[in-house]
């Protein structure tokens, strides 16, 4: 086993290999001025070259503080879609566009001559990514989580059963899941497991009036979709009880705002006794699901949370053997139901809940990329990340030649898939700031130039792979007819669901 001593004394043996630096002092030898130049905030050596895999949050942070950190630093984002910000235009409710503001300073990061978006080239799939590696400084993998976890129960991959990735998917234009079309007719009950915020996300976006989500982003056959819905109850069922609950309090409180739609009471019992002790978020989310909301009357829709249930098995039409008819449950219980860490165990005791339609909201998963341990990246099965050095340096047992990448990892690839923006901006300038150490620390020793992007574009020409990149001036001509069209429907953004849409808005030839 290594401990983290062990690997950062590894790491920066291996990353000694950096280009000779301009010293900030002349009168100072090499290697007292990069030491002081490592503290020092104004830094005027050399810059890296960086291939940044991931156009979300994590990519963008990341980018932004090496390069407000190191002036010149090259930035190369590689981006799988021909369109950027990751969950910020295909997770985050269409009916948030509060959140998206950060996408001004993405476009901020992006106007920046030393960066280039390189979109519509998928790493590891278009482009092999061994291949980046003597082109550049620094890898750093901020690609988040592109699957999602299975509950294990048979026939879970039958018809109407969608995994919350894939509904919120569609309903926000990505086109992995342009075609997932969900019947939302096929009874007037849904359920939802797992209660966290995509779990309420799901249930907000079934149960919202259309004429508060038409004013949204969301794509026009979702509408369309959610149109037809026969959907009118949504139970929204957790394994723990409230104390456990992940979804937090703004969340709640919007669902529990909407128009013409009831919440069922959760029972008293489920409560702690004395939620004044409790530290203040959670007594303050625990007084609101008590309180729950005033009965509407005539409401013609409502949900619930349901805890305390771990889902068993899948039930069956005896007629259809495809339909759904139920989910059945094993009730639980908690080691300590007041503990939000509460161990939880299944009791013999079950329940059915009726429902034809079932969404599974447990939690996006991340994948290794091909090619990665060629690098000599480590990828957590288990845990569904990059092992790293606990700040994002990148685990290798390799020894490093000067013509090698360090690699480094960022947001939800490497503390798995939780987090709202903020923390993934957090975490981001964490990884940024090891680059920035690391390059700061060894630029002494002579490192080969690096290519970068025009580098990469000259192999994968030899190579004669068929690459379409999409850059930063493609994105917008996308971005403005998206939003031309919007205009035209009164709503932010109409956006385009299809990739080949995408590049035939982009301009960007065949
Ligand atoms: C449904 C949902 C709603 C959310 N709503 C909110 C909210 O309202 N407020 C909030 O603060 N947070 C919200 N979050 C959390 C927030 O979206 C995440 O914290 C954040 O997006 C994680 O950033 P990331 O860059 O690690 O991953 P991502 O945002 O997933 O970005 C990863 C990028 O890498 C790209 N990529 C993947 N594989 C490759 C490859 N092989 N080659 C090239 N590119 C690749 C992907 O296409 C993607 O663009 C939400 C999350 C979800 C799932
Ligand atoms: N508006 C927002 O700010 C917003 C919106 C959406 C998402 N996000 C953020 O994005 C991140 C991801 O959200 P998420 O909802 O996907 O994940 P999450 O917050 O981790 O919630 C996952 C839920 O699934 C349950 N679960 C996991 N495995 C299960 C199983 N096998 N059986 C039954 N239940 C299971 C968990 O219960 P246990 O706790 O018992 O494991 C938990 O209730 C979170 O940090 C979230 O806050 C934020």
């Amino acid at each position: 086993m290594l401990n983290t001593a062990h690997l950062r004394i590894h790491f920066s043996a291996r990353i000694t290999a950096f280009r000779t630096p301009k010293l900030v002092s002349p009168t100072l030898p090499s290697k007292v001025a990069a030491r002081c130049s490592h503290h020092a905030a104004h830094y005027d050596g050399p810059s890296p070259t960086i291939a940044v895999i991931g156009s979300g949050p994590a990519g963008f942070y990341t980018a932004q503080k090496v390069m407000r950190e190191i002036k010149g630093t090259k930035v190369d984002m590689y981006e799988q879609l021909p369109v950027p910000f990751g969950l910020v235009r295909f997770g985050v409710a269409p009916d948030h566009p509060e959140v998206k503001n950060c996408q001004d300073t993405f476009g901020d990061v992006a106007a920046s001559p030393e960066y280039t978006f390189i979109g519509n080239v998928n790493l590891g799939h278009d482009l092999p990514l061994p291949l980046l590696a003597k082109h550049y400084d620094a890898i750093v993998f901020a690609y988040g989580a592109s699957k999602d976890r299975k509950l294990g129960l048979e026939g879970e991959d039958k018809p109407h059963i969608y995994s919350a990735r894939a509904f919120v998917g569609w309903y926000n234009g990505l086109p992995e899941y342009r075609n997932l079309n969900p019947d939302l007719t096929a009874g007037e009950t849904a359920v939802v497991v797992g209660q966290g915020n995509v779990a309420l996300d799901v249930a907000r976006t079934l149960l919202s009036k259309l004429e508060h989500l038409n004013k949204t982003d969301i794509t026009e056959y979702a509408i369309q979709a959610l149109s037809r819905s026969t959907i009118k109850h949504v139970h929204v069922v957790g394994r723990r009880g409230p104390m456990q609950a992940a979804f937090t309090i703004k969340e709640l409180r919007e669902l529990l705002q909407l128009d013409d739609v009831n919440f069922k009471p959760v029972p008293d019992e489920l409560f702690p006794k004395d939620l004044k002790s409790l530290p203040r978020p959670r007594r303050r989310l625990m007084e609101l699901l008590k309180k729950g909301s005033p009965t509407k009357e005539n409401a013609s829709k409502s949900w619930s949370l349901d805890f305390l249930l771990s889902p068993q098995s899948l039930t069956w039409s005896s007629s259809e053997s495809d339909k759904l008819e139920g989910v059945m449950f094993s009730k639980t219980r908690l080691e300590q139901p007041d503990s939000p860490e509460s161990k939880v165990t299944n009791t013999d005791e079950r329940q059915l809940i009726s429902t034809s339609t079932l969404f599974r909201s447990i939690g996006y998963k991340s994948e290794a990329i091909p090619g990665m341990q060629e690098l000599g990246a480590d990828f957590d099965e288990r845990n569904g990340t990059i092992r790293h050095d606990g700040i994002g340096r990148v685990v290798s047992l390799d020894t490093r030649k000067g013509d090698k990448a360090s690699l480094y990892c960022s947001g939800w690839v490497k503390r798995g898939p939780t987090g709202v923006i903020a923390s993934t901006m957090t975490d981001a300038f964490q990884t940024a700031e090891a680059i920035v150490e690391d390059w700061k620390k060894t630029f002494d020793s002579p490192r080969p130039s690096r290519g970068g992007w025009k580098g990469v574009q000259a192999d994968a020409q030899a190579l004669k792979l068929p690459l379409r990149p999409v850059h930063w001036s493609n994105w917008q001509n996308i971005d403005q007819v998206e939003k031309a069209v919007g205009a035209e429907r009164g709503k932010p953004r109409e956006k385009f669901g299809d990739v080949d849409e995408m590049l035939k808005a982009s301009g960007v030839s065949d």
